[in-house]
């Protein structure tokens, strides 16, 4: 009771100390806080790591710590539009280069960096095609700090080999196979799986093999329908999937899921390659890897990249920190506790993890195409439209219905 009238005696204050419901922090003039959902684990590794940079290159300067966890920024994301609404922006926020970008730039929450890119020679540091997917009407918004890979299936080579699975599997049948003489030997549950959008995950991966790279990028620009039998058949195939999986698995985030895989519980878990820094950092090293069957030479990308937030209250030293992220020393000391690859393509492989030198090599010559799940190809309206569509089949495994809720998301969301 005594807990509750302080509290709410510190909320009037507050709101008259800032005057009519405009909640903004006071300005901090040498903190930037800095918003993300990486808390532990491989994630918080790599930020770690950027904020040991930041302390070098942007003295005078205090970094403050505004993560909130949940992977794929499930809860971050939330809490941000919480904040942007009640106009108490973070100076910088993390945000998925590509349509999810592009959803801040429309309500106008991120300010223009075209300068920046421009006096600190970003514009060749980093691919053409990623900075075409951080501009608009030719303007830069964001300063990317990875790429990552999301059509990754990660292994506990021990469980494979107690149940006397060899080798890689090739395509889907083959992985299916696979997956049978697990359960079989009586692993608990072959496929490790956490809930909504690490199912679309699954279902992205599937539908790259059974459409192909180019039709699977279509379903994203309306050049694909997501009517099609094909559509139909992939749904199918990833019920497949889903029947090794964990039955927990709507309750589970990703790390839990990939505890699964560490304690020997589960065979495999598709899941970016996040999860190589975040195996190396529970101890877990012994990890093989492969790409997702079917997928062939696909690359199915996705940047986390950071913002100066419309509203920021220190601008100044956020631009110190957006300068440590886009920095060849800023990007590798990030990129090597996180798993990702540099965005940059002056970093070179030396030093990083064996993952990572063949990302780096794949990112180069492969075909890539963008995630969903993270933002690259959808916004976040998208996002949710479809994370509820497979929280739905999840329950009830009406493969029609998730079909007509894909049809439905894409005729909304499509630009
Ligand atoms: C992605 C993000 C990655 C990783 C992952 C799991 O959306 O881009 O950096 O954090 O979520 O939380």
């Amino acid at each position: 009771m005594r807990m509750v009238a302080v509290l709410a005696v510190a909320a009037l204050l507050t709101v008259s100390a800032c005057g009519s419901g405009d909640e903004r922090r006071p300005a901090a003039p040498d903190t930037v806080e800095v918003f993300t959902w990486w808390a532990e684990g491989g994630e918080k590794a790599g930020l770690d790591a950027l904020i040991d940079r930041f302390g070098q290159d942007c003295a005078g300067q205090r970094f403050e710590n505004g993560a909130v966890a949940g992977g794929a920024g499930v809860n971050a994301k939330q809490e941000l539009t919480g904040r942007m609404t009640r106009k108490d922006p973070p100076d910088t926020f993390q945000a998925h280069a590509g349509a999810e970008l592009l959803d801040y730039i429309d309500a106008g929450q991120v300010q223009d960096l075209t300068s920046a890119y421009d006096s600190w020679g970003l514009r060749q540091a980093f691919p053409t095609g990623l900075i075409d997917d951080l501009t608009v009407n030719g303007k830069i918004y964001s300063v990317p700090a990875n790429v990552h890979r999301a059509n990754v299936v990660w292994a506990n080579p021990a469980v494979l080999k107690r149940a006397g699975v060899s080798g890689v599997p090739r395509d889907l049948p083959a992985f299916l196979a696979d997956l049978a003489t697990l359960k079989a030997a009586g692993v608990e549950a072959p496929l490790a799986l956490g809930r909504d959008w690490t199912q679309l995950m699954v279902l992205e991966a599937v539908l790259i093999s059974d459409l192909g790279a180019q039709r699977f990028a279509g379903l994203f620009t309306g050049a694909t329908p997501w009517s099609g039998a094909d559509v139909a058949a992939a749904i199918a195939d990833f019920g497949r999937l889903v029947a090794y999986g964990n039955a927990d698995r709507d309750a589970l985030d990703w790390p839990q899921a990939e505890r699964l895989l560490i304690d020997g519980k589960a065979g495999y878990q598709v899941m970016g390659d996040w999860e190589a820094a975040d195996l190396t950092a529970k101890g877990f090293t012994g990890y093989s890897w492969f790409t997702f069957p079917g997928n062939g030479a696909t690359f199915q990308w996705l940047a986390d990249s950071f913002t100066l937030a419309t509203g920021a209250p220190n601008p100044d030293g956020t631009r110190c920190w957006l300068r440590t992220v886009a920095s060849p020393e800023g990007q590798r000391a990030f990129n090597a506790a996180k798993g990702s690859i540099p965005a940059r393509t002056d970093v070179s492989a030396a030093g990083l993890s064996l993952y990572q030198q063949s990302a780096m090599a794949d990112w180069k010559s492969a075909t890539q195409v963008p995630s969903c799940a993270h933002g690259s190809a959808c916004s976040q309206g998208w996002q949710s439209a479809v994370n509820q569509a497979l929280t739905a089949w999840s329950a009830a495994r009406d493969d029609t219905a998730l079909q007509a809720a894909l049809v439905t998301a894409a005729s909304r969301f499509v630009r």
